[in-house]
């Protein structure tokens, strides 16, 4: 197998695009990436999407992209992977370019979700969830993560406000991304004023529906060493049942667990070792699992790393450097693309005033359902 290289990224704002089709915003990652890595063809085009046939009627995203960046006969095609379809395209990328397939590969995330009315886009996010046994109950995907964190606050003895600095942080950070959906930071007492989606989950604890593209560029390590702006050190996926009372304890992530241990086997790195973590904060209660599952923090005290600020761009292990899902925006299945960037420009020191001083490991997880898909990458600095 070859090593892997990312040698260019792009992205656009995340925003309610509504001047923009799908096949715009991806056309503006894609320009952005290839001008940055200095190459005007590919070899292929992966594209991860979650909902485009679901909220806007078209499949076949693959050929579509491919032909509308005037890249008409590349091989190219849609990767689905739920909320993980961006980092599940870095992955068959990386099998590509690994392999020897191909050499110079296109991975674009992108997705559309504004032009659908909300009780669509709801319905269209459930279908990451079981139907047969939870979307028929009439719970949305909200909803499941509500009954997880009122678990979480039952179990460890946790109140709802532990949680604001997630939220907190997350839009500090955005502010200084000019990429960002939110670019205002918010008080505590924002989020302890928003309004209720699904209780115990509000307003700030969620990640909003929005619109975007990301787009990175891989290519072998052998021919590109000296174009390279970040090296893949890992890429692991894991499994979990798509229902969370299928789990062994719905608090336990076990599929964050075990592809994280998988990548920090493949980078030969433990936690500790690791700079910066974009990790999946759809809701506060994912990012405090999640920092529990992948080693960061105790079983039932990943909040604390929240309330003891240990997650700022300073602090122990910076988390959502560029707003996370919470304040740069969750447009579903490009977010993996997103974290990707965004962990290249903190490798290359090109992220501005949240620069994590002499970061040279940061890792990215996707998480598709409710932990049901787990994507992690690890990346090292050139
Ligand atoms: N955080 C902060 N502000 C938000 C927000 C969020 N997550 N979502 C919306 N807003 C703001 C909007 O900017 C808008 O502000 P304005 O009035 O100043 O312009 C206001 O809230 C209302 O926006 P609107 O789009 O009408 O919100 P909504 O009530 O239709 O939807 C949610 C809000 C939270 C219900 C919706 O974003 C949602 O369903 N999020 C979850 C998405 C999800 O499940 N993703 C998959 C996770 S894996």
């Amino acid at each position: 197998m070859r090593d892997v290289v990312i040698i260019g990224v792009g992205q656009t704002r995340v925003e309610e695009h509504w001047g923009k089709s799908l096949r715009h915003m991806a056309h503006d990652a894609v320009m952005a990436a290839m001008k940055d890595a200095g190459i005007e063809t590919a070899d292929a085009l992966y594209v991860g999407n979650m909902l485009s046939g679901e909220l806007g009627g078209q499949e076949h995203v693959g050929a579509l992209v491919a032909d509308f960046i005037g890249l008409r006969g590349i091989e190219a095609m849609k990767v689905e992977a739920a909320c993980a379809s961006g980092a599940a395209a870095l992955r068959v990328g990386m099998f590509a370019v690994a392999s020897g397939i191909h050499d110079v590969v296109m991975v674009c995330g992108v997705e559309k979700m504004t032009d659908a009315v909300g009780d669509e886009v709801t319905s269209g996010l459930a279908t990451a969830a079981d139907q047969e046994y939870e979307v028929s109950q009439g719970i949305s995907f909200v909803g499941l993560n509500a009954l997880l964190m009122r678990r979480y606050m039952h179990q460890f003895d946790v109140k709802h406000e532990h949680f604001a600095g997630f939220a907190v942080n997350a839009h500090k950070n955005g502010a200084n991304n000019p990429n960002a959906m939110f670019q205002s930071p918010i008080k505590a007492e924002t989020y302890l004023r928003a309004s209720m989606i699904a209780d115990p989950i509000n307003l700030m604890d969620s990640s909003p529906v929005c619109d975007g593209a990301a787009c990175v560029i891989l290519a072998p390590a052998d021919g590109y060493r000296a174009r390279a702006k970040a090296h893949i050190l890992a890429s692991a996926v894991a499994t979990d049942s798509l229902a969370i009372h299928d789990r062994r304890d719905p608090l336990t992530l076990d599929a964050v667990a075990l592809s994280s241990q998988k990548a920090y086997a493949q980078a030969r790195i433990t936690p500790t070792d690791v700079d910066l973590f974009e990790v999946h904060d759809a809701f506060t209660i994912m990012a405090a699992l999640s920092l529990e599952a992948a080693g960061f923090a105790p079983r039932g005290r990943g909040v604390c790393m929240a309330v003891d600020n240990e997650i700022g761009i300073e602090g122990r292990l910076p988390i959502s450097t560029m707003g996370g899902l919470k304040s740069r925006g969750h447009p579903v299945g490009a977010t993996g693309v997103y974290q990707i960037v965004e962990v290249v420009a903190q490798l290359t020191g090109q992220a501005g005033k949240n620069q994590v001083q002499g970061a040279r490991i940061g890792m990215a997880q996707n998480i598709g359902g409710s932990g049901a898909t787990v994507i992690t990458h690890i990346l090292g600095g050139v």
